[in-house]
């Protein structure tokens, strides 16, 4: 059967390793929505992957594939293909001719569109260009690969896209489009990747029939509409979302990841958020910088209030939890279990102002013992009864399987139950 992959938090669960790490039983794995905002490290023994927009399934030699729902950035993906190119021999790549671009415009836009809100209402974007090139998706102003065929083409749908953006950005003194470099950067990207693009019909013939693994980018609380708006970054990373961005009308089943904490990068409502030493201790020992923009992530306890909603909108059938080997050390781990009592079904999480103001008290806690160090890393059995505990009380709240449980970075520090 078909599987998905999705972070049920706000990103950054670990979605690379396990995409990495299941990917071996696919024959193709595919991106549908998100750009090079995401950011995925796999280690493989002493070698480390940086991925931003390649699914992680290329480090072992499948087939991968960028479906209509991701925007892409040229100058981006051409550096990070011939990264990959250096360490994986003839890696066999797919983008859908149907993908939108982010121009470097995008990139001026996303930081005017931070610069001119206050300082507590600003998103903290990645600033890699998502939200405008996505406006422009909708805008039908969006230059899409298939239009990189023709000069005549670009040249067209540039001139419109530079009356219609000059005007801002010579009001913020940025620098206004450049018609002529960006043609001929456009032309020269796509003499270098042209074999690489396709029609969505020619994939969804090549695959009929064979395993596809969707990789999920962000996390489910950072959807568009499910999300805290407008905290959330631009597109649907929920699970529904795979038909649209893949463009392949398949079945699939929909594993839910997510961190034995929470981390959130950028602002925005993170009700089980830690502001004293253990979030400090957690963010150090757990490695919580972003990988694209190397902020400190804001880190707190799980919280079972949201995660349940992420896996209702998702329809999550099973879950994977990682690194919950970053807890060993604490002596108590707490889990979220409600809001100020409240349980989800009262909840409404694309309201951040609710969100923002609620103030958690110790009844919305339910406290679990440390469960120390343990080096049996192949065995659920093995684990420490206390994180067995853990686990226990998560997949009773969620009412689903935890299925994978990942306690380090490497392939072989995973539990399959
Ligand atoms: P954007 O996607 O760059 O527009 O950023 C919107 C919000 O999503 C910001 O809070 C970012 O920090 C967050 N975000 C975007 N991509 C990721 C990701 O891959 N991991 C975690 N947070 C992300």
């Amino acid at each position: 059967m078909n599987k998905a992959v999705i972070g049920l938090q706000w990103g950054d669960e670990g979605k690379g390793k396990i995409v990495d790490f299941i990917s071996e039983d696919f024959d193709l794995v595919v991106r549908y929505q998100g750009g090079n905002n995401a950011g995925h490290t796999v280690i493989v023994d002493d070698d480390t992957y940086k991925l931003n927009l390649i699914p992680s399934g290329v480090i072992r030699g499948k087939k991968c594939f960028l479906g209509q729902g991701v925007v892409l950035d040229p100058n981006h993906f051409y550096t990070e293909y011939n990264q990959i190119r250096k360490k994986i021999d003839d890696p066999k790549i797919y983008l859908s001719s149907n993908i939108s671009l982010i121009l470097e415009y995008h990139k001026q836009l996303d930081i005017i569109n931070e610069s001119i809100l206050n300082s507590e209402k600003k998103i903290g974007t990645t600033s890699k260009g998502i939200g405008p090139a996505y406006q422009d998706k909708v805008g039908r102003k969006s230059i899409k690969l298939y239009d990189l065929k023709s000069r005549n083409r670009i040249e067209e749908k540039l001139y419109s896209i530079k009356k219609f953006y000059d005007p801002i950005l010579d009001s913020f003194n940025e620098s206004k489009i450049n018609v002529d470099q960006t043609v001929s950067d456009l032309l020269n990207f796509y003499d270098s990747v042209k074999e690489l693009i396709v029609d969505n019909s020619l994939i969804k013939k090549e695959f009929k029939n064979k395993k596809i693994l969707f990789e999920g980018a962000q996390g489910a609380l950072l959807d568009l509409d499910h999300g805290s708006y407008p905290y959330v970054t631009s597109s649907n990373t929920v699970s529904s979302n795979i038909v649209i961005g893949s463009a392949l009308q398949v079945e699939y089943i929909t594993v839910g990841i997510f961190k034995a904490y929470s981390t959130r990068v950028g602002n925005g409502p993170f009700p089980s958020e830690l502001f004293d030493d253990i979030g400090n201790y957690i963010a150090e020992k757990g490695l919580e910088i972003g990988t694209v923009t190397k902020r400190k992530r804001r880190c707190g306890w799980l919280d079972l209030v949201s995660l349940k909603y992420s896996c209702e909108i998702n329809r999550v059938k099973e879950l994977c939890m990682t690194k919950a080997d970053v807890l060993n050390d604490l002596s108590e781990i707490k889990l979220c279990k409600s809001y100020n009592s409240n349980k989800y079904e009262n909840i409404n999480f694309s309201e951040s102002d609710i969100l923002e103001s609620l103030s958690l008290v110790d009844s919305d806690f339910e406290v679990f013992q440390s469960w120390g160090n343990f080096n049996d890393l192949n065995k659920f059995e093995t684990l420490p009864d206390n994180l067995k505990k853990y686990i226990t009380y998560i997949e009773d709240y969620l009412n689903i399987p935890i299925k994978i449980i990942s306690l380090g970075p490497e392939r072989n520090q995973t539990i399959i139950r």
